[in-house]
């Protein structure tokens, strides 16, 4: 696991965004898996950027999104369908028939999480996937107790993830008690793993999450178990990390960008006489 530490929210969107611009780059036919909240938009604004100004192309990406609350069809403002339209998808040249963000009215659910399950396997499985994180350390809806292998399915979300998300709608009482997420499972077999975490209400939970043990009372500590996964914090949402002085010290001494080291001097060997 690397963690990336920078001093504002803009220079942490800039590396996520970057990150995902090379593997669009390298990859143009790649799989994303995207996240909602409010600290992915960033991320989001940075690809917009580099789509308007660099050409950054997404003709062939292909997108699955991570949640959706149940009950709130695709048109409904505060769904999550409406907000990737919003924040990325609307900005960016990528045909809708490539976008597929869990449904917020299927009323087979378990036969909509098969069907969610079989497009990401038919698309070739997920190449990246961007993650945020919830205050009680859920990654997509998997709320704590979650299996750690578990597929898209209904979750019901916590008091606490309702109170937080209240936020957006116009009361609390109008926020969704389910909602439809990839699993702990769905996300840990992406073939890459990208977290963004901002702000200092976060510190308590990185530190669990990153430092912590593995748990499903706190569904991303998972992460730790995924061989390629890239932490970008901003620097209030790292202040708790016992490490940080290391993980600070490993960004800045990345392999390729070191001094090189003096040769060593050529001495003679001294021949072992007995
Ligand atoms: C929701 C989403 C998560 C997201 C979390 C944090 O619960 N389902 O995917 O990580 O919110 O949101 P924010 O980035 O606004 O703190």
């Amino acid at each position: 696991m690397e963690i990336v530490i920078q001093p504002t929210y803009e220079d942490m969107s800039r590396l996520a965004a970057q990150q995902i611009a090379t593997l669009v780059r390298n990859k143009p036919s790649c799989v994303l898996g995207l996240a909602t909240g409010s600290t992915p938009i960033g991320v989001y604004q940075e690809l917009i950027r580099m789509h308007r100004d660099e050409g950054l192309d997404f003709s062939k990406v292909t997108t699955f999104n991570l949640d959706e609350y149940y009950g709130l069809a695709a048109t409904h403002p505060q769904s999550y369908s409406y907000f990737m339209n919003e924040e990325l998808f609307s900005h960016i040249n990528i045909p809708a028939e490539q976008i597929h963000v869990p449904s917020g009215v299927a009323t087979d659910i378990d036969a909509f999480c098969s069907w969610y399950e079989g497009e990401i396997l038919k698309a070739g499985g997920i190449d990246l996937q961007l993650v945020g994180i919830g205050r009680d350390g859920h990654i997509a809806f998997n709320e704590p107790g979650s299996s750690l292998q578990s597929r898209t399915r209904m979750k019901t979300l916590t008091r606490e993830t309702v109170e937080d998300n209240a936020r957006f709608f116009s009361d609390v009482s109008e926020v969704p008690r389910y909602a439809i997420t990839m699993g702990v499972g769905t996300i840990m077999d992406a073939r890459e793993i990208v977290m963004v975490a901002n702000g200092k209400n976060k510190a308590s939970v990185i530190v669990e999450a990153l430092e912590g043990p593995v748990t499903s009372q706190v569904t991303a500590s998972v992460l730790q178990m995924h061989p390629h996964v890239v932490c970008y914090l901003e620097k209030q949402a790292a202040s708790k990390l016992t490490n940080r002085e290391y993980y600070q010290w490993v960004f800045e001494n990345k392999p390729g960008t070191e001094v090189p080291a003096p040769a060593p001097k050529t001495t003679r060997k001294k021949k072992n006489r007995r």
